[in-house]
């Protein structure tokens, strides 16, 4: 297979947005950063030159990372930061894996400007009809912050409160006209009448769910976390952030005189506590003549004069209704050709909780939480410390400090989900660094049951290095006795992050086959900087190639 060779500088670079300059953390100087794209098969090679004076990582979300685990990017759990103006280079094959993925800094609050696509052509034509017109032009949604996302991230250690709100909502980086000074920062789509598209939708927000719509169009979910689906249409999509979503959009409407439809993303989320609750939008733009020349041009295209009708089809923001269906509605293809691989028996099974906490203000602080005191997020009421060298490399040289595998597989208390003030029994959780750990192989269950009443919300799942089948979902708390008994074991999607549903929970499976140190979190930074985290280590096989590959010999150490 050929190698395709990228090189990514990191490296701070002005950008002007919402009336005012500021310089942002980029790679290669662009916002979003590079589209990379492959075909499958294909050995990668990724240069990341870092040219400031902070550390940096690259994370591959969703690339599987088969036995190359070293180069996964999550700092401190498979590999030590790039340090001040080193480099490293990111070596991996991307096996049995085709469609949409991304690509984002898994170090501190960066992914907040430094993320981008990563588009994996597939080998085998694509199973759906009709075959669509690749624009290849992903639609990925960000937030932008007046503030330095530094200043926040620390504001929030240090006194133990919620960041302060996005100021805008971004579509390729652009707010769109909704929001002060957008107008020429606005996202257009130049699409052909009649035409059937694919769009690559991703969510890199960093605390947000999203709802995403085109106005009078019917979109067809295909794919989902760079796996085919049974084609679902539906008007609207509901997205969390590390997910992907492919549609195809079919171009099939009348446009009146601006041949111009709006597109708009705004949150999903139920929170009790302020978030920014505006809205980004863009347009899809017809157009017939000439239009091969066009392209070249479509920096010209100009936003139509207000007013903006938002499009019907989006929901409201606490639609709660249409994410369930809309989740519902994803299935696995499940076909001869894409077998659903989802372990129909398990051979363990991990329940736990995700939780915020609240924890007593030092003396003398004053904590911006709640009631005074401190957040906190927990699974099984850990809060997960990031250990200050690589637990990769800890396990790998067999170094076991500060490292402990014991990561309960039950909840510490029975909880119970009826609107019992828990707020006192949150005050509890422990600190540490905690993982599982299972053998080559084991087919594994997760069940993640929110147990969450201080900020009630789904908490988007990611589980790195494998791939999971999202076997059973529900409200309340899951039941061990009644639930597994109406799992979807025939056609679940397959995915890498999941929406675990406000007030109650959902069950993975995985199987563990790709030796490593994995890290489980919550896609919402803010919930990760908290704690809300895990992981989990599958040891080497029995085989060779079933056993990780030794480290690359220029790693960053710590
Ligand atoms: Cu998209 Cu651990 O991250």
């Amino acid at each position: 297979p050929p190698t395709r060779q990228f090189l990514f500088n990191v490296e701070w670079k002005n950008v002007r947005r919402l009336c005012q300059t500021k310089s942002l953390l980029t790679v290669n100087g662009k916002y979003p950063g590079p589209t990379i794209i492959i075909h499958e098969g294909d050995n990668v090679q990724v240069t990341v030159n870092n040219r400031v004076a902070e550390n940096t990582t690259i994370h591959w979300h969703g690339i599987r990372q088969l036995r190359t685990g070293w180069a996964d990017g999550p700092a401190y759990i498979t590999q030590c930061p790039i340090g001040a103006g080193k480099s490293y280079t990111y070596k991996f094959t991307v096996i049995d894996q085709r469609g949409t993925v991304w690509w984002h800094s898994h170090f501190s609050w960066q992914r907040a400007s430094v993320y981008g696509a990563f588009i994996i052509y597939p080998r085998m034509p694509y199973p759906f009809i009709p075959t669509p017109v690749r624009p290849d032009i992903p639609i990925i949604f960000g937030e932008w912050w007046d503030e330095e996302v530094e200043a926040i991230e620390n504001d929030m250690m240090l006194y133990g409160g919620g960041p302060n709100s996005s100021d805008a909502y971004t579509i390729n980086g652009l707010p769109g006209p909704l929001y002060p000074c957008s107008n020429k920062d606005t996202f257009i789509q130049r699409v052909e009448p009649g035409k059937t598209y694919l769009l690559r939708i991703i969510n890199a927000a960093l605390n947000s769910e999203l709802f995403f719509a085109v106005a009078n169009h019917t979109l067809t979910v295909v794919e989902i976390d760079a796996v085919y689906t049974k084609p679902f249409e539906t008007s609207a999509i509901m997205i969390t952030p590390g997910q992907t979503t492919n549609v195809l959009l079919t171009t099939n409407q009348i446009p009146d005189s601006t041949n111009m439809f709006v597109m708009a993303a705004r949150p999903y989320l139920t929170s009790v506590f302020p978030f920014d609750n505006s809205t980004t939008i863009g347009f899809l733009k017809y157009e017939s003549s000439n239009f091969e020349k066009k392209k070249q041009t479509s920096m010209l295209v100009s936003v139509p004069p207000p007013p903006y009708s938002l499009p019907q089809n989006l929901p409201p923001m606490e639609d709660t209704g249409f994410a369930m269906r809309f989740l519902n509605g994803l299935r696995s293809l499940a076909s001869a050709e894409y077998p659903c691989r989802v372990p129909k028996k398990i051979d363990k099974r991990v329940v736990t909780t995700i939780s915020l906490n609240l924890q007593d203000c030092p003396p003398n602080q004053r904590c911006k939480g709640y009631r005074d005191k401190r957040f906190l997020a927990s699974m099984n009421n850990q809060s997960f410390i990031r250990p200050s060298r690589s637990i990769l490399e800890t396990y790998y040289k067999k170094l076991r400090v500060g490292l402990s595998l014991n990561f309960p597989e039950k909840p510490p208390h029975e909880f119970n989900y009826t609107g019992v003030d828990p707020v006192t029994e949150n005050m509890n959780a422990e600190f540490g660094t905690k993982l599982v750990k299972v053998p080559y192989g084991t087919r594994l269950e997760i069940v993640l049951q929110d147990t969450n009443f201080l900020n009630p919300e789904n908490h988007p799942i990611h589980v790195h290095g494998h791939n999971f089948f999202v076997v059973g979902r529900g409200f309340g708390n899951f039941d061990s006795s009644k639930d597994p008994s109406y799992y979807n074991l025939v056609d679940p999607p397959e995915r890498n992050t999941v929406a675990v549903p406000m007030g109650g929970w959902a069950a993975i499976r995985l199987n563990a086959d790709n030796p490593g140190v994995w890290f489980i979190h919550c896609h919402l930074e803010e919930h990760t900087t908290w704690g809300l985290a895990m992981g989990f280590i599958v040891e080497n096989g029995p085989k060779p190639s079933q056993c990780v590959l030794p480290p690359p010999s220029d790693l960053p150490s710590c």
